[in-house]
């Protein structure tokens, strides 16, 4: 039997995938073809006529099969790109999404004309998107890169070394910011789990069941997280320092008040492209400000747009101890109590 021509190799796999309800099967096959063949566009583009050679036709087939069980693309070709950096991507965490680089827009603009020495910790890193984007970003700045699952941070472990960010990003495993001693960070981003609840069975089969439960659901509303998160934030930031937070469809209000009810203060939202609130940021108040409070001016202020459709970026998208006290520079800080660096079994998922 010769082999299918390129063109009607695409063509079948796409109709496959269509009929496996996966949303964007003509793009999907493309890719797989080109992952499977080892081909960039362009070399597809130039052989559609051409017979598919026969282990790329074998691995293609596969990889199709593996995607008609709504098997995240992603997971398929074991990477995805954000904020320019290429990421090993697994079903131990979130696939980024393309939304979570505003999370990283909004704290490089908060920094912009700031001194660039700056202690982060990103709370809830998964893959290490977010931590990586800013410690690129920043070339004096240093991360703490938390997760309360373990496999999620062997994942995050791989990227850092893959980069070659590992002088200047520190792996936590812990609860949010339990192990951070009092005022001493200078930023906190988070990107933590947002789905209500009852809205988890509901999500795509890629993220329902292909994405970790405990990236994903927030608790009833979806706030739980945030709820637990902002006052940890506001006791470890030091004076003047400020939180930034992913935040879901309909969540503004109430996470505002969150914000607000842990003592932190000029809070200001950021959209996504749909118009969407998407970021809330907010800040420690400075001593000073304390002592003679005067009007802050939002970050931004834009009116949200109704969106087309429930748009929300995740869904379609032990305490231990870091323990060392996040200082600025590394010799400062020294190594961290093994309890708080990845790869430690410490009893949590
Ligand atoms: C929405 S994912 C975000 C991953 C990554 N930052 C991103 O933007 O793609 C949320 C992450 O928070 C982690 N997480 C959930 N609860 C946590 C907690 N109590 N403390 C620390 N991390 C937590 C999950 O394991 C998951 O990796």
């Amino acid at each position: 039997m010769t082999a299918p021509a390129v063109a009607s190799a695409l063509r079948r796999g796409a109709a496959r995938l269509r009929a496996a309800g996966a949303p964007s099967p003509d793009v999907d096959v493309r890719l797989l073809l080109r992952f499977a063949a080892g081909w960039t566009e362009a070399d597809l583009v130039a052989r559609l006529g051409d017979p598919l050679p026969g282990a790329a036709e074998q691995r293609f087939g596969r990889l199709v099969a593996a995607r008609a069980e709504r098997i995240p693309l992603q997971h398929l070709t074991g990477s995805v790109e954000f904020w320019g950096i290429h990421l090993e991507v697994g079903p131990e965490a979130l696939i980024p999404r393309p939304d979570t680089e505003i999370l990283v827009e909004v704290t490089l603009r908060a920094l912009r004309g700031k001194p660039d020495i700056v202690r982060f910790a990103d709370v809830g890193c998964g893959t290490g998107c977010v931590a990586l984007a800013l410690a690129r970003s920043l070339p004096r700045s240093h991360v703490f890169a938390v997760d309360i699952s373990a496999a999620a941070l062997r994942l995050t472990a791989r990227n850092v070394r893959r980069v070659g960010l590992s002088e200047r990003v520190t792996l936590v495993r812990g609860d949010l910011l339990s192990g951070f001693a009092s005022e001493t960070l200078d930023f906190v981003v988070a990107n933590l789990p947002y789905i209500p609840d009852t809205e988890f069975e509901g999500l795509e089969p890629e993220v329902r069941d292909h994405e970790p439960r405990l990236a994903l659901a927030g608790g009833p509303d979806g706030l739980a997280p945030l709820r637990r998160l902002a006052p940890m934030a506001a006791r470890t930031l030091a004076p003047g320092g400020r939180l930034a937070v992913e935040i879901g469809f309909g969540q503004q209000d109430s996470a505002r008040k969150i914000l607000a009810e842990a003592g932190l203060v000029g809070i200001a939202a950021a959209p996504d492209p749909a118009g969407i609130p998407r970021v809330l940021q907010a800040e420690r108040q400075s001593r000073a400000d304390r002592a003679a409070p005067m009007e802050r001016r939002p970050m931004e202020r834009r009116r949200p747009r109704r969106p087309k459709q429930h748009l929300r970026s995740l869904g379609q998208p032990l305490p231990t101890a870091p323990p060392c006290r996040p200082t600025v520079s590394r010799a400062a800080h020294g190594p961290c109590p093994p309890a708080a660096v990845a790869g430690q079994d410490t009893g949590a998922p």
